[in-house]
């Protein structure tokens, strides 16, 4: 018999004791299995608030005058774990995402993105209002209980936190603020009003997006292997906090010592005491600073090739102080980030050995990952 992922679903285990003392780590198989994959895009990508863009997201120009999602009249399409949607801002400002499949015979009903107050799908020309309804159907003439007003493009809920711009595909899955729990009221006194997006950086990594994800979540191996943020952070004050569906690390600044001030890239005593860092089940990180905002994307490719998207947003972006600022900040972590592949890679081709399948959790560094590895097994054992 093929193997049938759906067929799967019904006998997958994860087997990660709830006890992390007593815990084994994920079995290898979860890392390296192309049909558990297509089940996490099921049971996780497509039922869990997917970060899709920002309110500055590009939508052409009008008359010379350039305009973004925020402006009606217009949309940009995307694609959400192999789903194809359009995320639209109709005429009274009302923002809405839908699926971008054709009601016909599944051609895209848009393209890119732009400027329009109808969409018309690009292989036969059926029209959809910008708030789903159809409205034109050439030559169905003749066509039996054809009724257009069952016909208008599948909706998909929607919801904003500040400036980002989630799709969900599961009608039943809690409310974003279910997932992003405390986030808001801790990041309050940030002020996101007027962030633009100065910087976006694109990293293909040779591994499971869980393999990155996992990686990111503890800072057990930061002594090893991060030269430059060790001598940045307080380590032995490192810790994670974890809460229903995100977790929160915490890496104080270390204090300066005399001899290493040329060197250190976060200034302790400029406020930078106060960065937030965030990760939201099951793919996102947000990085939240005094002066800035960061966001990571993990997006599997394959089982075994991830993108992970960065993007930086300040204040003030124009201004040369500014400008300064982002380079260093992007230059501070793209040297993280190759430390981080470079591990990433490696891990995941241990992954594949015969010598190995799973690990121990430290409990003191790790707690962040086992909690990730229960998200995991609650959604892919939900019936
Ligand atoms: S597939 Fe869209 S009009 Fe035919
Ligand atoms: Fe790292």
């Amino acid at each position: 018999m093929p193997a049938n992922p759906i067929a799967q679903k019904k006998t997958l285990r994860v087997e990660v004791n709830e006890q992390i003392e007593c815990a084994q780590t994920l079995a290898s198989r979860f890392y390296t299995d192309p049909a558990i994959l297509e089940i996490e895009k099921e049971t996780i990508f497509r039922r869990t608030w997917q970060l899709v863009g920002t309110l500055q997201h590009a939508c052409g120009e009008v008359n010379g005058m350039k305009r973004t999602i925020a402006d009606p009249e217009t949309f940009f399409t995307a694609d959400l774990a192999d789903e194809p949607i359009v995320v639209v801002r109709d005429k009274q400002g009302t923002l809405r995402a839908f699926s971008n499949v054709c009601r016909h015979r599944a051609g895209p009903i848009a393209q890119g993105s732009g400027c329009k107050n109808v969409l018309r799908c690009g292989y036969h020309g059926w029209t959809y209002t910008l708030d789903g309804r159809l409205i034109g159907t050439p030559d169905v003439e003749g066509v039996e209980f054809f009724d257009r007003s069952t016909m208008g493009m599948v909706p998909l809920r929607l919801e904003t936190w500040e400036q980002f711009i989630f799709v969900n595909f599961d009608a039943q899955a809690e409310p974003l603020a279910a997932f992003l729990g405390e986030i808001p009221r801790q990041s309050r006194g940030f002020q996101f009003a007027g962030l633009q997006l100065v910087e976006h950086r694109d990293y293909v990594i040779d591994c499971n997006w869980k393999v990155y994800v996992d990686n990111y979540l503890e800072g057990y191996h930061i002594p090893i292997a991060h030269p430059g943020l060790m001598r940045e952070i307080d380590y032995a004050q490192y810790r994670t906090d974890t809460f229903r569906y995100y977790s929160q690390q915490f890496a104080p600044i270390r204090a300066m010592k005399s001899e290493d001030s040329a060197e250190r890239f976060y200034p302790p005593g400029g406020g930078l005491q106060e960065a937030l860092y965030f990760w939201v089940f099951p793919n996102l990180m947000v990085n939240i600073y005094p002066d800035n905002v960061s966001t990571n994307l993990i997006l599997p490719i394959s089982q075994e090739k991830t993108l992970t998207i960065f993007e930086w947003f300040f204040h003030d972006a124009g201004s040369s102080t500014m400008q300064e600022r982002v380079k260093k900040a992007v230059q501070f972590s793209d040297e993280v980030q190759q430390e981080d592949i470079g591990l990433c890679e490696s891990v995941q081709r241990g992954l594949r050995s015969a010598t190995y399948d799973r690990g121990r959790y430290s409990v003191r560094r790790e707690n962040g990952v086992h909690h990730f590895h229960m998200l995991l097994s609650e959604f892919l054992e939900r019936p």
